[in-house]
């Protein structure tokens, strides 16, 4: 039965849930789950378990944009189709992977990828760049101060040696969100790209009693710099709200609450980078990641200054740190006045804390490394 907009809620289906993800299990997983013994990564891309059956599995991992068409899940499907009896999966970093259940199927699979360009980049395992997380910028939301797609496309480029090779101390974890709501992974990965406003929001006072609840708008503000405040329109007093410039960090939380709030500006906003954080307990407990860059200007459309900031990040990293460090481990080893001059990043105020639990963040010893990079 068609959809009939007079009688809404009549055939109407809800409440399913998803199908149920075993369906979709390659044959050879479904028969070996629980069962699996190890796994080893055979080349970058390329991993293998080992069940106690006997059975091997290998997967073929591939970076994606993320944002794609589906002209391009049917070239997916119509891959899976001829070497993986049609199944597929993809990873929580938006790689794809295609299995296969022995060993010489996966060379064909591989040479195959290879014949469609670039457009299946075969790696993302081990300790390598594998692929950056990231969010919607200016395709399709309304509160970034930077895109994702093409500062993404930008950074892979400079990086995509390390997606296809597993030569650093560990794996290395980038995110980009476009604005600090930080949808995603930015505030726990070893590199983290942020979309940030310098400006306070502007108020349109026409429109404010109309399209927003104060309250909302004024409670939204996390330093308290909204207050209720009158405004004259066309001669007559409206309520309004009024910003204490001085106390407002450009966080755009109150422009998320109210549309007569906007904030975002082509010269104000750009990008700031923090590093160190990561989500796993190997080692050492997970770390949010932390302010080492607060500002690098949008240019779009490559974004060259961000491109070269995360690469030379992550080029001090590999060239210092021990197997098996995550970014975070080796700048806490090394101290962050270490991590800043070897990183050759110049520290700025803007990296001290100062928001209320701020005071465990500053240094409360005499233990500290003298640095020679700031003239
Ligand atoms: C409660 C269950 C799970 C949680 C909380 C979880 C959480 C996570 C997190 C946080 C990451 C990202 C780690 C990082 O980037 O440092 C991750 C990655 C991954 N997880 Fe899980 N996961 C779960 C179950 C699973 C299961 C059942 C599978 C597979 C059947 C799976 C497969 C993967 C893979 C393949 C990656 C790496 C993806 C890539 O690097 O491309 N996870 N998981
Ligand atoms: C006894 C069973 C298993 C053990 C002990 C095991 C252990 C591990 C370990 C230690 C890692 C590396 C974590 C790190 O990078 O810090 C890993 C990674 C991974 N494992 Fe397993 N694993 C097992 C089974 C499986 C199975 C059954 C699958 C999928 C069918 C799987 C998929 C993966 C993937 C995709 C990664 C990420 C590889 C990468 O990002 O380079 N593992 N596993
Ligand atoms: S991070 Fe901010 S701007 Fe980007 S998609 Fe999420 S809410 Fe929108
Ligand atoms: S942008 Fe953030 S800090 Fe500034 S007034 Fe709005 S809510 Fe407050």
């Amino acid at each position: 039965m068609g959809y009939n907009p007079d009688k809404p809620m009549d055939g109407r289906i809800s409440d399913l849930g998803p199908p149920h993800y075993e369906q979709f299990f390659p044959p050879v997983i479904k028969a070996n789950k629980g069962k699996w013994l190890w796994h080893e990564i055979t080349q970058p891309g390329v991993l293998m378990h080992k069940s106690e059956t006997g059975d091997e599995v290998y997967s073929i991992r591939c970076g994606t944009a993320r944002l794609v068409s589906i002209e391009y899940i049917r070239e997916v499907c119509d891959i899976a189709d001829e070497f993986c009896d049609g199944y597929l999966r993809f990873t929580t970093r938006n790689n794809v992977e295609f299995m296969v259940d022995s060993k010489e199927k996966v060379q064909p699979l591989l040479d195959n990828l290879a014949s469609r360009g670039n457009k299946f980049p075969v790696g993302g395992t081990g300790a390598g760049v594998t692929n950056i997380v990231h969010t919607q910028g200016w395709v399709h939301c309304h509160t970034p101060a930077t895109d994702a797609s093409g500062v993404v496309k930008a950074v892979m480029d400079e990086l995509f040696d390390y997606f296809t090779s597993m030569t650093l101390p560990a794996q290395v974890r980038i995110a980009l969100a476009c604005c600090l709501n930080m949808c995603g992974a930015v505030h726990a990965s070893d590199i983290a790209i942020l979309g940030v406003h310098r400006k306070p929001p502007m108020i349109d006072h026409t429109r404010i009693t109309g399209v927003c609840e104060l309250p909302l708008a004024i409670a939204s503000c996390p330093l308290g710099a909204v207050k209720p405040a009158k405004a004259t329109v066309d001669g007559k007093e409206i309520k309004t709200v009024q910003v204490n410039v001085d106390r407002c960090m450009f966080c755009g939380n109150c422009y998320t609450m109210c549309p007569a709030m906007p904030l975002a500006d082509p010269e104000g906003d750009g990008i700031a980078i923090l590093v160190g954080g990561k989500v796993s307990n190997r080692i050492s407990h997970p770390k949010f990641s932390k302010l080492v860059i607060p500002f690098l200007p949008n240019t779009t459309p490559r974004w060259p200054e961000t491109v070269a900031a995360v690469k030379k990040i992550l080029e001090a990293y590999a060239a210092d740190a021990n197997k098996y460090e995550r970014l975070g481990d080796w700048a806490e080893r090394i101290g962050w006045e270490k991590f800043f001059e070897k990183c050759d990043i110049p520290f700025t105020d803007k990296s001290i804390d100062d928001y209320r639990l701020a005071y465990d963040t500053w240094r409360t010893t005499t233990q500290f490394k003298y640095t020679s990079h700031i003239k």
